[in-house]
This record gives C-alpha cells, sequence and structure tokens, in this order.
C-alpha cells in the first residue's frame, strides 16, 4: 500500500501536515540584501491539493524549497513543522528522510540526471546511499583482506623467499605486513566491485525498480524505460520527473511549476495525472503563474510582497 494512501485514511484525512509560519528568506545580491520572503505562512492538510499562485519572481520557487527541506528560512526566520515536528531541528539523516521520502520534489526544470536512463532517474529518491554499508564495509573489508593477506605472508613467505635470504623473524614480518597491505587493498577492490554488481542488480531487478517501472508504464513511458533524458520529448522528462517524485511512495508531492515549460495539451496530459493520484488520496503542493493551472487545486493561495494572501477555491 502506498505511503499516501495510508496517510489520508478517513482517520488522518484533513489533519495538517505541513505548516510553515512566518517565513522569511533573503538573499544577497552583492551586498545588497533582497527580501524575498517577508512573513509567509501556509498549512497544507492531508489529503488537499494546494496551489500556490504568484507573479514570476514572487518567491514561489523560494517558498517550496524551503517547505521541501532544499533550503532554510533566514535564522530566526520563521519555522516549519511537518507532522507536528521542526524540520529546522531535523538532523543530516532525518533531514535527508524528510526531503527523499516524505516529500517528493518536482523541479521546476527537470533537474533529471543526463547520464542515467528514464528508469534510473525515476528511481533515484531510493538510491540514497546506506552510509553504514559505504563507510564501514570497506574497512571491514580491508581489515579481513590485511588479515588473510599477513596470514598467508607469514606461513607460506618463508617458501617463496629467495635461498640466499635465511628467514628470520624480522623477514618473515616484513613479509607478513607486505602482504597485509596487498591484501586490504585486494579486499578493497573486490568489496568496491561486489557493491557495484550489487547496485546494479538492485537497480535492475530489486522491488523498487518493479515500482518505478510500473510508475512509468503508468505514465505512458513504458517503452523509454532504458533512453537518456535528452532522447526525450519536454512531457516525457515532466512524467518522468514526476515519477521519480513518488518513487519513494511520499506523504506530500511538491511541484514547482509542473507544466510551465510544456504546451497546453501536454500541461493538461501532466495534470490530469496528478489529479488521478490525487484523488487516490496524494497531498500536492503546486506552484504555477497560471491562474488555469492553479484551478486544478482545492485551494488557492497566493504569493503577494513576500507573504501568503488566502483566496477561495
Ligand atoms: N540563489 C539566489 N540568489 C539571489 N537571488 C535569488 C536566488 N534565488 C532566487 N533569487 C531571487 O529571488 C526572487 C524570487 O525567486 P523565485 O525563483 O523564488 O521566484 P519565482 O516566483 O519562482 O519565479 P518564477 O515564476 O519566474 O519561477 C527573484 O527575484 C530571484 O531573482
Ligand atoms: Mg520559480
Amino acid at each position: 500500500m502506498n505511503g499516501y494512501y495510508k496517510r489520508t485514511s478517513p482517520e488522518t484525512a484533513g489533519e495538517p501536515v505541513l505548516v510553515a509560519s512566518g517565513l522569511r528568506k533573503t538573499y544577497r545580491m552583492g551586498r545588497v540584501p533582497v527580501q524575498v520572503l517577508k512573513d509567509a505562512s501556509i498549512e497544507v492538510r492531508s489529503g488537499e491539493w494546494v496551489a500556490i499562485l504568484g507573479a514570476s519572481g514572487s518567491g514561489k520557487s523560494t517558498l517550496l524549497h524551503l517547505l521541501g527541506g532544499l533550503d532554510r528560512p533566514d535564522p530566526d526566520g520563521g519555522m516549519i513543522r511537518f507532522e507536528g515536528r521542526r524540520v529546522s531541528d531535523f538532523g543530516g539523516a532525518e533531514l535527508n528522510g524528510y526531503r527523499n521520502r516524505s516529500v517528493g520534489f518536482v523541479f521546476q526544470f527537470y533537474h533529471l540526471l543526463p547520464e542515467l536512463s528514464v528508469l534510473e532517474n525515476a528511481m533515484l529518491p531510493c538510491l540514497v546511499p546506506n552510509r553504514w554499508v559505504s563507510a564501514t564495509l570497506p574497512l571491514l573489508a580491508a581489515l579481513i583482506g590485511g588479515g588473510v593477506g599477513a596470514a598467508i605472508g607469514s606461513t607460506f613467505g618463508v617458501e617463496i623467499l629467495p635461498t640466499a635470504d635465511a628467514p628470520t623473524p624480522s623477514k618473515i614480518a616484513l613479509l607478513a605486513v607486505t602482504c597485509g597491505v596487498l591484501g586490504a587493498a585486494v579486499g578493497v577492490v573486490l568489496f568496491q566491485i561486489g557493491q557495484v554488481l550489487a547496485e546494479r542488480t538492485r537497480l535492475r531487478h530489486g522491488p523498487q525498480a518493479a515500482t518505478s517501472r510500473h510508475t512509468l508504464e503508468e505514465f505512458g513511458l513504458g517503452h523509454r524505460l532504458r533512453h537518456r533524458p535528452s532522447q526525450l520529448s519536454g512531457g516525457e522528462r515532466q512524467r518522468t520527473a514526476i515519477a521519480r517524485a513518488l518513487a519513494s511512495e511520499p506523504g506530500i508531492l511538491m511541484a514547482d511549476e509542473p507544466t510551465g515549460n510544456l504546451d497546453a495539451t501536454t500541461g493538461r496530459e501532466i495534470l490530469d495525472l496528478l489529479k488521478k493520484r490525487h484523488d487516490a488520496g496524494l497531498t500536492i503542493v503546486m506552484v504555477t503563474h497560471d491562474a488555469t493551472v492553479a484551478e486544478y487545486a482545492d485551494r488557492v493561495v497566493r504569493l503577494e510582497d513576500g507573504r501568503v494572501v488566502e483566496t477561495t477555491a
């Protein structure tokens, strides 16, 4: 069962999941501070689709990036709570989890990785490397490799020493250390090769691949799985970006101008696709400058002069 289906069960539907209050964000243009968000507050309830409407340059992307944990407000510049917890209190791993699993983000300009295929791009949020695995296991491989190398060096080294060299304890020790270092290097190399092979297998055959493949097929991209983003149309790229945002089955989808770079027909297709997911319970926060696009949402707010102004749906 998808995460967002769970979160929007009848018991939890309508609860505020994301609450931002008094957000301030200032950029510096050289020495000149530019305050983009002045006192922006917004509440998003589970299961609703909120559109943030605003003119170009009004700070829509800035606000969405703050909500998605991709950027931080000014010091003392308001707070964001997700399911009651302050996002600013999240530690590194928790913040990564928030960005990758709690929230799915569709960027204004796709941000697909050109060297990866459509399927690999779509799976990206689920490929966050496990720090324990990438930091600890190579060390373990080196220790085991080193130990085995040293043992081999000290046990069999005597036999391969040139006959002129008497096998003194210090020579045997030197041999053991040399074999140990070589063994450690071999251990790390073997570990890295194993990790790449395991990652490839996970990419192609793991449950995540099946989920992403299924989403891409649902989005009409089943015949494009192995293509690179440069071989796709704008609409296909956006559908890949949405599939990526949904890969970890997030509670909230944040979409920054999801139709901004598309023609009207393709834009409608994308919105229909979002609507289908929303009807199934997905919470959506969408940024747009286009009032007709905003009409898809349950509720429309405006971003004006760095503040969020409530309007009617
Ligand atoms: N990293 C940055 N450094 C300096 N200024 C920035 C930065 N990012 C955004 N800005 C400025 O902040 C303002 C708001 O930018 P933002 O991208 O949030 O607007 P927007 O409403 O998303 O616009 P658009 O509809 O064109 O995408 C703009 O004036 C922009 O130039
Ligand atoms: Mg923008």
